[in-house]
């Protein structure tokens, strides 16, 4: 698969809701999306397989300061355990050097085992957590990655 990593933009509207839905089942609606992939301070980055122009990951995060908080990533369930999401999360890691982030920061679902194995071999830490935190009622775990600007 010849891969590559893009900055998305409006035109991609169609794939990121459509990924959200595979994925996540819809967490965020057409119009978050649109407002999402409209806002100059968020960093919406995804992978496209070149021959066939697919979507076959993605994600968004805010910068806020010095610290990144990536609000989604998801690749494609056909195309997960390939090691496409730990590509997409060490090109927004290299990103966010250059951008003077200090922390990377997200909220994670309790229950959500393959997240949470796939953070940690990111080398993200649990720094805490929220009751309740989703509709559903699951708590989230808060994950923290100290960035070294220098390496
Ligand atoms: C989490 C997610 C993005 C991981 O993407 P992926 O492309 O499958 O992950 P990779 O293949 O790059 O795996 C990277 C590492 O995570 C680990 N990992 C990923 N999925 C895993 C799973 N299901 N079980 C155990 N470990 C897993 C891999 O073992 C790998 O570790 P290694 O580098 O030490 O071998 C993907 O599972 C996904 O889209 N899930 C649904 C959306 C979601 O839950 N997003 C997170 C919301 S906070």
């Amino acid at each position: 698969m010849d891969l590559r990593i893009i900055e998305l933009g409006k035109k991609h509207l169609n794939d990121c809701v459509d990924l959200d839905q595979k994925s996540l089942n819809g967490i965020w609606s057409r119009s978050q999306w649109e407002r999402e992939l409209n806002e100059p301070k968020r960093i919406c980055l995804g992978i496209i397989e070149l021959d066939t122009k697919k979507i076959l990951g993605l994600c968004s995060a805010w910068l806020v300061i010095d610290e990144l908080h990536i609000t989604f990533i998801a690749v494609h369930p056909m195309h997960r355990m390939k090691g496409l999401g730990k590509f997409l999360l060490s090109d927004l890691i290299k990103r966010s050097k250059s951008l003077q982030a200090n922390h990377i920061h997200l909220e994670v679902k309790d229950k959500n085992e393959p997240a949470k194995a796939f953070y940690k071999s990111m080398g993200f830490k649990t720094v805490g957590n929220r009751a309740n935190f989703y509709k559903d009622g699951s708590d989230a775990l808060i994950l923290n990655k100290e960035i070294n600007n220098k390496s």
